[in-house]
């Protein structure tokens, strides 16, 4: 686009978070069209508004239709004397008269604008406002070149030139109205911020919410390539998707920036992940090199900010936004550790353009008000006060620290050592194509040292053959440049999983955590590739360390999918794990010492509120066997509400049918067998003096049918009694015992899903 069609702009100079967009002179775009183009347009709309009202009258009149007589067909007044172009400054104001006749129709200037003579001032200087924006994109039509950008110019003039006419307010029409996505960028990096870094100590926090905002604040002053030069660079790319973006981008962020007549949103608000996959590795490299070029004229306090902390923030949100199953796009995702949510606003575009304060009712003041969402029913001022004193260096709980405590948890050491630069994980491999690096080949061979001798049974060749092998990669654990542990695996990515060859810490360094803490980079490497799935076989002394890291013998791969593939050792258990993509597994112990000390501290002002102690139960030793909770004196004063807060069906007979539908699924799973019918005395002897209120699905059939449901909670307190008799007689370790939780598990899923309890 050429300079002087004027809708263009630049990007604010980088450290720039929070500001207006960038005034000339700020950081790489000097002079650009846009702040120019902008500028000028402001200045020539307050000249108008304080001109003489027959000189707005005429200037409204060329957009006006004649009002003479019905038939007249002209749309707008043409003087006879049309002023000089350009206009000279020496001229003396214009006269205008509204006497004065149209060149095109011979009616008068007063004839034209009739409907204007009872108009507010108010009203007067908007509609010249739209009169400016309007002969501004006329330029711009003439001079685009780019076809989809010219179309789009050109519908927003025909807009603003009927609002002009009709006297209305310019609303783009199309199909589907801001926003087009959710969660929007904004939110999305939010979530980022969250999901990443919540962990951190406040101020290294605070610097990134910093990233955040001047990362924000660069995308919603970004140009977006047209999409022709897109088709070129990126052909393979969903044109058609990108068109319509690029248009929803020009009519509700970009053109607006220049011609405030048109309702204007941040594009950071009303834009999702798609926009910004579509936008961002070309930004990041941008971002970079602008970056660098500007490293001398940085503030000193920025300096680092920028070069250093910056180029890390682009490129771990870049795998967020690629990585399919990144949860930071998600709905539900849910806000940190603790709830909290820091606020990142962009700051500048909210403030002020044209140096005219935005009007609340404007739309870029959409959403400004963030909604904090918060887990469960704590007030969040109080969550925030809680946390301000768990890492608060002086209160008891203080923030992290080094030393640690007997209650550590288990690779709380091994971090703290990653952090400080002790240890370093790389994922490592032997290939075929690139030229070895002597690095790696010296490690490959430390790992295979480490892995023979801690797998004694497993022959030396063997290994060296896997450790070797390009199929396979090794998590390599190094401590003073030396090998002390690894995780060799091999990815099934098309079916879904990575199968677990060798693990194993070198023997002075085991059980410090290593272990559970190299576990936790593969798992965290294994969500970036999108694979959720571990399958290994586990040598008969490693179960006990793998069921700590989540295995478990119960395998969720179906088995076509590995069968024949990952590797068979006789005497080793087949073990898998189930990866979560909304776990940070690295800082997982972390998060959850947090959320254990804010319970903690939670409790503790609870009970310092509740002073009152009431007498202990005594109707247990009256034999009753159990009390429903809330009849429990002073329960409710804690704060304690029923859980499985849900929906209550009003209508019995939805009530009725969504019941039928979550009993035949549990009826019908292969769990439910021992729950079918009544137990039978003769095959439970001593059952019926156990269990007082005896239950099965057949009576909850029954019970069903005839209608003796008309709560929820009846029909699940019935459920509910089948599981608790079975955990009750039988003992762990029976196969009714397991029976019982899996199936109580399938049967709280249905009951979340038909939304009977809170999910
Ligand atoms: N049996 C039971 N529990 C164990 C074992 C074990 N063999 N090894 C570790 N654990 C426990 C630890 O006590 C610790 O539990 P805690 O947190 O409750 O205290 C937890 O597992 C993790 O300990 P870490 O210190 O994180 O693990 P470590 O650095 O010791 O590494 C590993 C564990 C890799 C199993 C190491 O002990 C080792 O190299 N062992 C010999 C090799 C081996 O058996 N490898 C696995 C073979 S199977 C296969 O490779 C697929």
């Amino acid at each position: 686009m050429s300079e002087g069609a004027g809708v263009q702009q630049g990007s604010p100079a980088i450290g720039a978070a929070g500001s207006a967009p960038a005034a000339p002179g700020a950081g790489g775009t000097e002079g650009s069209g846009a702040t120019v183009g902008s500028a000028r347009i402001a200045a020539k709309k307050a000249q108008l508004r304080s001109s003489p009202r027959p000189k707005k009258l005429e200037k409204l009149g060329v957009y006006s239709s004649c009002k003479a007589e019905g038939a007249c067909k002209c749309n707008g007044w043409k003087s006879q004397n049309p002023p000089p172009t350009p206009p000279r400054t020496d001229q003396q104001p214009n006269t205008v008269n509204l006497l004065e006749p149209c060149r095109s129709c011979s009616h008068t200037l007063g004839d034209h604008v009739t409907h204007l003579e009872n108009v507010s001032e108010e009203e007067m200087n908007r509609l010249l406002g739209i009169v400016l924006d309007v002969e501004y994109l006329y330029t711009c039509v003439h001079k685009e070149e780019d076809a989809d950008t010219k179309q789009v110019y050109f519908s927003l003039f025909k807009l603003l030139r009927k609002c002009i006419l009709q006297m209305g307010k310019p609303v783009v029409e199309a199909q589907e109205s801001p926003p087009f996505e959710k969660p929007s960028i904004e939110q999305g990096v939010n979530n980022f911020v969250q999901y990443k870094f919540s962990h951190l100590p406040s101020k290294e926090r605070q610097t990134i919410v910093e990233l955040a905002k001047m990362f924000l604040n660069q995308i919603n002053y970004w140009q977006l390539e047209t999409p022709s030069q897109r088709r070129q660079r990126a052909p393979a790319d969903d044109a058609a998707g990108y068109k319509v973006n690029y248009t929803r981008w020009l009519c509700y962020c970009n053109v607006p920036q220049f011609c405030d007549s048109l309702p204007r949103y941040e594009m950071t608000q009303i834009f999702g992940r798609t926009l910004l996959g579509s936008v961002f590795t070309v930004m990041r490299k941008q971002l970079l090199e602008q970056a660098r070029q500007e490293k001398d004229t940085l503030p000193p306090e920025k300096r680092t900010l920028i070069l250093t902390h910056f180029p890390k923030f682009l490129s771990m949100l870049e795998e967020e936004v690629y990585s399919h199953s990144s949860p930071i796009w998600s709905e539900d995702f849910l806000v940190g550790s603790t709830g909290e949510q820091i606020p990142i606003h962009t700051g500048g575009p909210y403030a002020t353009k044209g140096g005219q304060k935005r009007k609340p009712s404007d739309p870029i003041h959409h959403d400004e008000t963030k909604k904090l969402r918060i887990v469960g029913d704590i007030p969040m001022e109080l969550i925030n006060e809680v946390m301000a004193t768990i890492t608060d260096p002086t209160s008891m709980l203080g923030p992290e620290t080094s030393l640690l405590s007997a209650h550590s948890a288990r690779d709380e050491a091994a971090r703290l050592e990653e952090r400080r630069g002790v240890i370093e994980f790389h994922v490592i491999g032997n290939s075929l194509n690139q030229k070895p690096n002597k690095r790696i080949l010296m490690w490959l061979v430390g790992l295979q040292n480490v892995f023979s001798h801690q797998l004694p049974r497993m022959p030396k060749e063997y290994i060296t053959r896997l450790v070797f092998d390009p199929k396979h990669k090794t998590l390599s654990l190094i401590k003073d440049g030396r090998v002390i542990g690894g995780i060799c695996f091999r990815m099934f990515p098309s079916q879904g999983f990575t199968e677990i060859v060798f693990c194993a810490v070198t023997s002075n360094e085991q059980v410090k955590g290593y272990g559970t803490h190299l576990m936790n980079h593969l798992k965290e490497y294994h969500i970036k590739h999108d694979i959720l799935n571990f399958l290994t076989y586990a040598d008969e002394y490693a179960i006990g360390y793998f069921k700590k890291q989540g295995f478990s013998k119960d395998i969720k791969v179906p088995k076509a999918k590995y069968l024949g593939y990952i590797k068979d050792y006789e005497g080793a258990t087949l073990m898998g794990c189930e990866l979560n993509p909304s776990i940070p597994y690295t800082e997982f112990s972390v998060i959850i010492k947090k959320q254990k000390e804010i319970i903690k501290k939670l409790i503790e002002r609870k009970q310092a509120q509740i002073r009152k102690v009431y007498p202990g139960l005594s109707c247990f030793k009256e034999g009753v066997r159990q009390i429903p909770i809330e009849s429990i004196p002073g329960i409710r004063e804690t704060g304690w509400k029923p859980v499985g807060k849900g929906k209550e069906l009003k209508d019995p007979d939805q009530l009725y049918s969504t019941l039928k539908t979550i009993l035949q699924h549990v009826k019908s799973h292969q769990n439910a067998w021992p729950f079918m019918e009544p137990v039978k005395k003769t095959e439970a002897p001593g059952y019926y003096q156990v269990i007082r209120f005896p239950m099965d699905l057949k009576t909850m059939s029954e019970r069903l049918k005839s209608r003796y449901y008309t709560t929820r909670k009846l029909f699940m307190a019935d459920m509910q009694r089948i599981f608790t008799n079975c955990r009750e007689y039988n003992p762990p370790e029976s196969q009714y015992y397991k029976c019982a939780n899996l199936l109580e598990k399938v049967f709280y899923t249905k009951i979340k899903e038909a939304g009977l309890i809170e999910k």
